[in-house]
Order: structure tokens, then C-alpha cells, then sequence
């Protein structure tokens, strides 16, 4: 892959760029930031790894969006970022102000690029970003279900101390305190989670992967998560770049997959260089269904608050 820009060059996106660079994802990532000096800082000092890293994806940084043109990925994490006692939600209004303008500028500079929208709330800041830019649903999209389900397995595998890479789960739903981690999908190198552990037990994992986002913004005390986060970015357009075709939940556009239209979800979404290839249905119970119901009507919420 040619290009992709890194939109924001907090914590986030400027260790979303490190690790693109690091994977040599693309040819070239640009990191962009309105603060003079920030991008352009972090890049060189990031580019200056190269040699001792020895990876040749160029890296610079910028406050303009004149270096993205011709982008392939943007992945967008501009915007505030929760404090202490904040929900995702209470981000909304000031990042849509700013998510719109971001999504103009890449319209312009970029229209057949693909969109990762990383700034929260995300999946409304998505629905900004699809509404603004006009691009298909394949093309924009949210990375919160990686990160989510990362979390969910990383907890999993600590409580059973056994290897990460053999604990599969999948996350669905809204990236908010009721997203839906099913216990069902869970399985430790083929088998159930729920024959290697207690039920009571599981469902504190579940609870814990809910609220982990929380969980870092009090142990921080000032900012949100990022190593995870941009880890699960830089899964998502590596699967993109080498059209790898990876089978990872994502936030999509559903039009009625799982009895829902007209929103973004977490979904397990095949991406591939076209982006979201595909969105898989799982059969659901009635108690999961009714909490990605309940999931949805967050994120619904959130959504009305926002006028595009
Ligand atoms: C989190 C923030 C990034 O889940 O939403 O850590």
C-alpha cells in the first residue's frame, strides 16, 4: 500500500503511526495535527528510529492535508479524549465539530480513500464521517471491536494462564459500557471457555471487558488508553493493505444485519482491500440479541445528538 495518514498526533494516533511504520504496512504514513510542530515532531523523531529499526515506511508529519492527497487509509483519532468520570458520550458534540471538518478535508484530498474512525464516541463519529465524506459503507468504518476483544482475551488467557494467540472471542455492539461480549463465541484452542471455567467467573470477565476503557482512564488519571488501541488500528489496515481478508469485528454500517439498519455496530466484518467486504451474521440467543438490541439504542441515542 502507497499511503495512509494518521489524523491526530496524540497518544493514539502518534503509536498508531509507530506501529504502522514498524509493520511496514504502507510505503508512506503522514501524521497530521493542527497544533504547529506536534505531527511534524513526533514523525521525525519516529523517522530517526528507522535505521535502528530498519523499516523504510517513510514517516512525516504535518498540519496541512495538502501531503495526504491520494491517501489509501485515514485513520482518523483527532478530538478530545475522556477525563476521569467522563462517558465516550459526553464527547460528542465538540468531536463532531471537529470530525466534520476532518472528514471534508479528506473527501477532497482523498476520495476513493477508506476511513478509520478511532475518535470517540465512535460509532456516531463514523456515522459523521459516512454522512460528510458520502463514501459507501465499505469505506468507513470504526475500530473498536479488535480492541474490545483483545481486552476480553487478554483477561481470559491471564485468568487461565495460557497463551493469548489461543483464546478466540468476539465482542459485539456499541463501543460503550453496554457492548455485548459473547460468552458463546469464546474457545481456548477449540474448546468452550464455559467447560475450563465458572459461569460467575466468566460474567465478572464480561463486566471488566465492559467498563476496560474506564478501567484505564482512572488508572491514568489524565487521557484514555492507547497501546491497545493502536495496536487494534494497526491490525485493521494491515488486513486492508494486504487485502489479507482477516475476519475481525469492526464497526459497520448495518443495514439490516441483526435485525438492525442505519447504524454503526460492532460487527465481525471481513476486510480486505476494498474494506469492509463483508459483514458476518452469528446466530444469536434471545439474551444476546436483546442486549445488542440494547447496545444499538445507546448508540442511537448518541446519535441524535448530533446534527449532519
Ligand atoms: C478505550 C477508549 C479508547 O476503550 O475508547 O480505551
Amino acid at each position: 500500500m502507497q499511503k495512509i495518514t494518521v489524523v491526530g498526533a496524540g497518544h493514539v494516533g502518534a503509536t498508531a503511526a509507530m506501529r504502522l511504520a514498524g509493520r511496514e504496512v504502507a510505503r508512506e504514513v503522514v501524521l497530521v495535527d493542527i497544533v504547529e510542530g506536534l505531527a511534524s515532531g513526533k514523525a521525525l523523531d519516529q523517522w530517526e528510529s528507522a535505521p535502528v529499526e530498519a523499516t523504510d515506511t517513510r514517516l512525516t508529519g504535518t498540519t496541512e492535508y495538502g501531503p495526504t492527497e491520494g491517501s489509501d487509509i485515514y485513520v482518523v483519532t483527532g478530538g478530545l479524549a475522556r477525563k476521569p468520570g467522563m462517558s465516550r458520550a459526553d464527547l460528542v458534540a465538540k468531536n463532531a465539530e471537529i470530525i466534520t471538518d476532518i472528514s471534508e478535508n479528506i473527501a477532497s484530498h482523498s476520495p476513493d480513500s477508506i476511513v478509520i474512525m478511532v475518535t470517540n464516541p465512535l460509532d456516531v463519529m463514523a456515522y459523521v464521517a459516512k454522512e460528510v465524506t458520502g463514501f459507501p459503507r465499505e469505506r468507513v468504518m470504526g475500530m473498536a471491536g479488535v480492541l474490545d476483544t483483545a481486552r476480553f482475551r487478554s483477561f481470559i488467557a491471564a485468568e487461565l494462564d495460557v497463551s493469548v494467540q489461543d483464546v478466540q472471542a468476539l465482542v459485539l455492539g456499541g463501543h460503550g459500557d453496554s457492548m455485548v461480549p459473547l460468552v458463546s463465541s469464546v474457545t481456548v484452542g477449540g474448546i468452550p471457555v464455559t467447560e475450563l471455567m465458572e459461569r460467575s467467573r466468566l460474567e465478572e470477565i464480561v463486566d471488566r471487558t465492559r467498563k476496560a476503557g474506564g478501567e484505564i482512564v482512572d488508572l491514568l488519571g489524565d487521557g484514555s488508553a492507547y497501546f491497545a488501541p493502536s495496536a487494534a488500528v494497526a491490525e485493521m489496515c494491515e488486513s486492508i493493505a494486504r487485502d489479507q481478508k482477516r475476519v475481525l469485528p469492526c464497526a459497520a454500517w448495518v443495514q439490516g444485519e441483526y435485525g438492525l439498519e442505519d447504524l454503526f455496530l460492532g460487527v465481525p466484518c471481513k476486510l480486505g482491500r476494498g474494506g469492509v467486504e463483508e459483514i458476518f451474521e452469528v446466530d444469536l440467543d434471545a439474551d444476546e440479541q436483546s442486549a445488542l438490541d440494547a447496545s444499538a439504542a445507546e448508540v442511537r441515542d448518541t446519535m441524535d445528538q448530533v446534527d449532519v
